[in-house]
């Protein structure tokens, strides 16, 4: 072992100070000096191997550090590495806020329709254990959820954290125990986690995910997701609130590493649900369904992926589901090696987008189409032009270097593959950055004429406007910005009437939380979707700022589970 120089952060009374506290050469001598400053005899000039166990040191280590745990272990701490520190920092309206409890909103600016009637819900990052030294980037910040109530023209607004297995043992614990996937060269953050395992405060069984990407309602359930690992089943009370129920072992039995894509796809003609769950270790991608009763079917895993390349989104059609191999690769030892980020952009891979029949038992049957420069994170949606023709709707990241931060290059496009012929055309449907979009839900899988994005022209998640495209008209049909220092999310469409079947594709408001940067107030707002302005139906002014996120859902008031009529253990959750 090579001569390491250590250093002290101490953190307490909320002060910090960093001191070189001398060097270590063996193993033994970062144990003793470890076990020092636990007991306050940070003596350099000592170097007596202490003799202990190794499964007593942990214990010892773990069980009565807890109020130490942050100043000893912040002993062998690299600085975080450049690429990492650029991701977007919880600062400015990506700050966590406190949970809070129902509160009624004012509509400060025109009407809720009176028909309006439902919960809007809006999944993000708020980092519940942001402490110094930990790094922890957004994508992996606790998923808390943001729900506005709409019923009779009033509004509700209640926040609350997704309580995952990693959000409650944090909780307790007082401090983080998971390391970031963007961190995992902190050694320190290593050792904390390993050493929570080794001492049985913590059990990789019961799940690391954050639940913080999205929402879905399938299987009679509305769930929280992230995409590594299993949904977390919520709730909605009568007087607003968001009650966590549990994460779904929708497998019957815990698995280590079972994971879940957070963009499954519903047919909303057959019911059924598709989705898929990504892995490091081969097979890499893996298909699956639920079918119409919510009963999970016979999984496909798909062999011809080689890579552990990364696996945001998918899409549906009629009849095949279909994935995108992009040129980025997760590769955890990268960032262990302290050389990059986790997700790996790699110039000399070929994207490629795989079609397999969505009822399919196996893999055989995958045709893979490959389209240059072609990157996605999310597929709009897909659907069938004729026996032969698959189309695509995407936002396409043109430089996939920086797809993370500022400055990002998203051109919506419309791919169309000839499945026959292998003919691959390609039509950039905006000029503008675009991203985080949504459709009708009742269109998906189905030929799609409009969509609407965000319109991204700061750091991603933070959208200063938003555009309706017309696939017919070959472009953008609307617009609305929200202002200077203004941003909101993605722009949710919802349908006015739900119940109507024969109402045009458009018809429907477009919803978002709008954050001012200037003033700090946060606001929701309810557009027209028809309008070419995309006019501002109703405001509400939210009682205090909603940092910026990810993915939301709205639920129609009949549409929301009644989990009174279903016991918790059925759902087979595990708090
Ligand atoms: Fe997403």
């Amino acid at each position: 072992m090579a001569s390491t120089k250590i250093y002290l952060l101490d953190l307490k009374d909320r002060g910090l100070a960093i001191s070189s506290i001398g060097h270590i050469q063996t193993k033994a001598e970062a144990k003793a000096l470890i076990t020092n400053i636990l007991q306050g005899r940070n003596n350099k000039t000592k170097k007596k191997t202490l003799p202990l166990s190794t499964s007593s040191f942990f214990s010892t280590l773990f069980s009565k550090s807890q109020k130490h745990l942050h100043n000893a272990f912040k002993v062998i701490d690299p600085p975080f590495h450049s690429s990492v520190d650029s991701c977007p920092a919880f600062g400015g309206n990506f700050a966590p806020v406190e949970e809070l409890e129902p509160t009624d909103c004012e509509v400060i600016m025109g009407e809720l329709p009176l028909t309006f009637n439902g919960v809007y819900i809006r999944n993000g990052p708020n980092d519940a254990q942001n402490q110094p030294g930990h790094l922890l980037d957004l994508f992996f910040g606790d998923g808390m959820l943001h729900s506005l109530q709409l019923s009779n023209g009033h509004a509700r607004y209640c926040s609350r954290y997704v309580k995952t297995y990693k959000y409650m043992i944090e909780r307790d614990a007082g401090s983080p125990l998971f390391p970031s996937a963007s961190s995992l060269y902190k050694i320190v953050d290593l050792l904390r986690f390993l050493m929570a395992i080794l001492t049985g405060h913590l059990d990789p069984m019961k799940g690391s995910g954050v639940a913080n990407t999205s929402l879905a309602f399938f299987a009679n359930k509305l769930v929280a997701l992230c995409e590594y690992d299993l949904p977390y089943a919520i709730n909605l009370t009568e007087n607003g609130d968001i009650e966590t129920l549990g994460r779904w072992e929708f497998d019957g039995k815990p698995k280590l590493l079972a994971n879940m894509t957070a963009h499954p796809k519903v047919d909303s003609e057959t019911k059924e649900t598709f989705a898929f769950r990504w892995s490091l270790i081969f097979p890499h991608l893996t298909f699956f369904r639920f079918d119409e009763n919510g009963i999970k079917q016979k999984e496909v895993p798909i062999f011809s992926i080689k890579q552990p390349s990364f696996f945001h989104d998918f899409a549906i059609t009629k009849r095949f589901a279909i994935f995108h191999e992009t040129q980025l690769v997760v590769s955890p030892m990268k960032v262990m090696m302290g050389r990059g980020k986790l997700v790996d952009y790699q110039p000399g891979k070929t994207p490629r987008i795989g079609v397999i029949p969505r009822n399919s038992l196996n893999d055989s049957e995958m045709k893979w189409f490959e389209i240059q420069g072609f990157n996605t994170i999310h597929i709009l949606n897909a659907w069938e032009n004729g026996d032969d023709e698959i189309v695509v709707l995407a936002p396409n990241i043109a430089s996939f270097y920086n797809a993370f931060d500022e400055n990002v290059e998203i051109k919506l496009e419309k791919v169309t593959i000839n499945m026959k012929t292998k003919n691959v055309s390609r039509n950039i449907l905006s000029p503008r950055n675009l991203d985080f979009g949504s459709i009708n839900p009742c269109y998906v899988g189905k030929e799609t004429r409009f969509t609407y994005l965000g319109v991204n022209t700061e750091a991603s998640m933070k959208m200063s406007g938003v555009v309706k495209i017309d696939l017919k008209m070959g472009g953008e049909v609307g617009r609305r910005f929200y202002g200077l220092g203004c941003f909101g999310g993605e722009p949710l469409f919802v349908r006015r009437n739900p119940e109507d079947t024969m109402s045009d594709e458009d018809d429907g408001y477009l919803v978002s939380y709008v954050h001012n940067e200037q003033t700090n107030e946060s606001k929701f707002l309810v557009m027209d979707a028809q309008s070419p302005e995309l006019d501002i139906v109703a405001m509400v002014k939210l009682p205090r700022r909603v940092p910026y996120g990810f993915h939301g859902l709205f639920l129609a008031k009949d549409q929301i589970p009644n989990y009174s009529i279903f016991p918790v253990n059925e759902l087979k959750c595990n708090t």
